[in-house]
């Protein structure tokens, strides 16, 4: 089965309200003017996301969260739902994002639980992967996007999973300029889906790949192009309605 290309935009702590709203509208048009096959998605700040999902209204943006707490509601200062975050607009939801999982104690089995909390709403989970140079150069790729799957999937059925999406994101990419070769992209999206082959059958021939770390718009449609590449979790480059809107016409 053809799998749809998917460019989200991960704007991470960047743009008020009001840059948002504006940037969601300004992407909105060069879509009117140059439309794409490929889904496209921005996931702003949660502060920002109902405005930024109104202003979308009537385009083929959809907007997603960053993160989402696993528990419903109660005493659980700072956080929020997944049923707020849809309440609010929202499509999608990164989950486990290697910048979570470096400065606020992200892992494994919390990313497993707010995948469950995810799913139960009904949002389309965006569950992010990725070794660290170290890790990659001391030949521990395969082990460390293995654990990182299984670890995040654990306890759910295929059935379940129908509408996950997994962002393979070298930590070293993310923010650097460095982007991994195509061969190398190629190479890691195929091993990702022989684990999730694994993990739920024939669903792995389905579930979208995207890439992540320095996608920019001289680079993006080659990335792209690769069978297992099947879109882009794009951060810097996603702050721009030029670079983005190329970037998904890249898709
Ligand atoms: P970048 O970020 O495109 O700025 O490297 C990607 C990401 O963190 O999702």
């Amino acid at each position: 089965m053809a799998r749809r290309k998917f460019v989200a935009g991960n704007w991470k702590l960047n743009l008020t309200i009001a840059e948002g709203t504006a940037l969601v509208q300004g992407l909105a048009k060069a879509l009117a003017d140059k439309p794409t096959t490929a889904e496209v998605a921005v996931c702003p700040v949660a502060l920002a996301l109902n405005a930024v999902a109104q202003a979308a209204k009537g385009s083929p943006i959809g907007v997603g969260a960053q993160n989402i707490h696993w528990e419903e509601k109660g005493a659980f200062t700072g956080e929020l739902s997944a049923t707020l975050i849809k309440d609010a607009g929202a499509t999608y939801v990164i989950l486990g994002h290697s910048e979570r999982r470096q400065y606020f104690g992200e892992t494994d089995a919390t990313v497993n639980k707010r995948l469950g909390a995810a799913l139960k709403a009904g949002l389309v989970p965006i569950v992010c992967i990725g070794e660290t140079l170290a890790e990659r150069q001391g030949g521990k790729l395969e082990q460390v996007l293995s654990t990182q799957i299984k670890g995040a999937l654990a306890g759910f059925t295929a059935e379940q999973l129908k509408t996950l999406v997994v962002a393979y994101e070298p930590v070293w990419a993310i923010g650097t300029g460095v982007t991994a070769t195509t061969a190398q992209a190629q190479e890691t999206h195929a091993f990702v889906r022989s684990v999730l082959r694994q993990v739920v059958g024939g669903l792995a021939d389905e579930i979208r790949i995207q890439y992540g770390g320095s996608v920019k718009p001289d680079n993006a449609k080659e990335i792209l192009s690769q069978p297992d590449v099947d879109g882009a979790l794009v951060g810097g480059a996603s702050l721009k309605v030029a670079d983005f809107a190329a970037i998904i016409a890249g898709a």
